[in-house]
């Protein structure tokens, strides 16, 4: 009789995906379901996460990430679910709010884009930190922009709160370097998502003319991939900073736009 082993299967790598609500964090939230992740998608919409975890099987968590209690709430799901360790967090929660010049700066928009975008992110890598450094394979991932690095007319506010992101994580993998934690920064050009010019222009039409003209711009999907590739590669492999804009865009206010497209 030949001998038989029980094999225990491998555990589930697991991730916190932040404004999985809605584009890019939903796609990403749903993708890494389907590479085999066990995955807790957070935001503040609840209605929508429950249609996400009924779509997809993954955990939920209503949070606002501006909000102190609402983390530390986070974070106690976080170890309840995931017992020994997380190994991901996945910082998309964030946007834009109008396109005013600096001249006519709205500080009050301003302050609200560096609370989500910067302070969020911050306050969520502080709250998790703790858990990542526990499982000895963890991954800080931001979805910033190329907003983030490079200024356009109308855009200084958010310029300024993704600039927050970025420094944010080059500061991080600077202060964790030696540790088992990649810092990995996504920054993406056009992307054309249900809402993102809708929260920032509040017009579905001033919404709509974003895209005008413009051949594929990127899919939420297409973000997704990109997070997907970068968590899933091999732990040493560290893609710090990916700039990913679709072919009709060469730089933030540089895009080809044709009749009839
Ligand atoms: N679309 C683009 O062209 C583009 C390009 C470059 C970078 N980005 C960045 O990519 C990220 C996602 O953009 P998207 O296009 O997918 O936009 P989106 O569809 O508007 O998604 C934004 C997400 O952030 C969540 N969120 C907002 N405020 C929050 C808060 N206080 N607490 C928790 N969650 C919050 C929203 O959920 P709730 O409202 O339910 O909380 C939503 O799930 C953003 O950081 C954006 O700056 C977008």
């Amino acid at each position: 009789m030949p001998e038989t082993t029980a094999q225990t299967p491998p555990a589930r790598l697991t991730a916190v995906v932040t404004g999985a609500s809605s584009g890019i964090g939903r796609a990403t939230a749903a993708r890494l379901v389907a590479d085999g992740w066990h995955v807790l998608a957070v935001a503040r919409r609840e209605d929508r996460l429950a249609e996400l975890a009924e779509e997809t099987g993954c955990e939920v968590l209503g949070v606002d990430v501006t909000s102190d209690a609402s983390v530390e709430a986070l974070a106690e799901r976080v170890r309840a679910l995931f017992g020994p360790g997380l190994n991901a967090v996945v910082h998309v929660a964030g946007g834009a709010l109008g396109v005013e010049t600096a001249a006519e700066a709205d500080l009050e928009k301003w302050q609200r884009m560096y609370d989500i975008n910067t302070l969020g992110a911050v306050r969520v890598t502080r709250a998790l930190l703790p858990a990542l450094r526990e499982s000895g394979r963890g991954d800080l991932l931001f979805v910033t922009s190329v907003a983030g690095h490079e200024a356009y007319p109308g855009g200084s506010g958010y310029n300024a709160a993704k600039a927050g992101e970025h420094m944010l994580a080059a500061a991080l993998r600077l202060e964790l370097n030696g540790e088992k934690i990649r810092v990995i920064e996504i920054a993406p050009g056009m992307v054309r998502t249900e809402e993102f010019s809708l929260v920032r222009l509040g017009d579905s039409e001033k919404a709509d003319a974003v895209y005008d003209g413009v051949e594929n711009p990127l899919t939420a999907e297409d973000c997704a991939d990109v997070i997907s590739y970068a968590l899933n590669a091999p732990h040493h492999v560290n893609l710090d900073l990916v700039t990913v804009r679709p072919l009709a865009q060469a730089a933030a206010h540089r895009v080809a736009r044709h009749q009839g497209v």
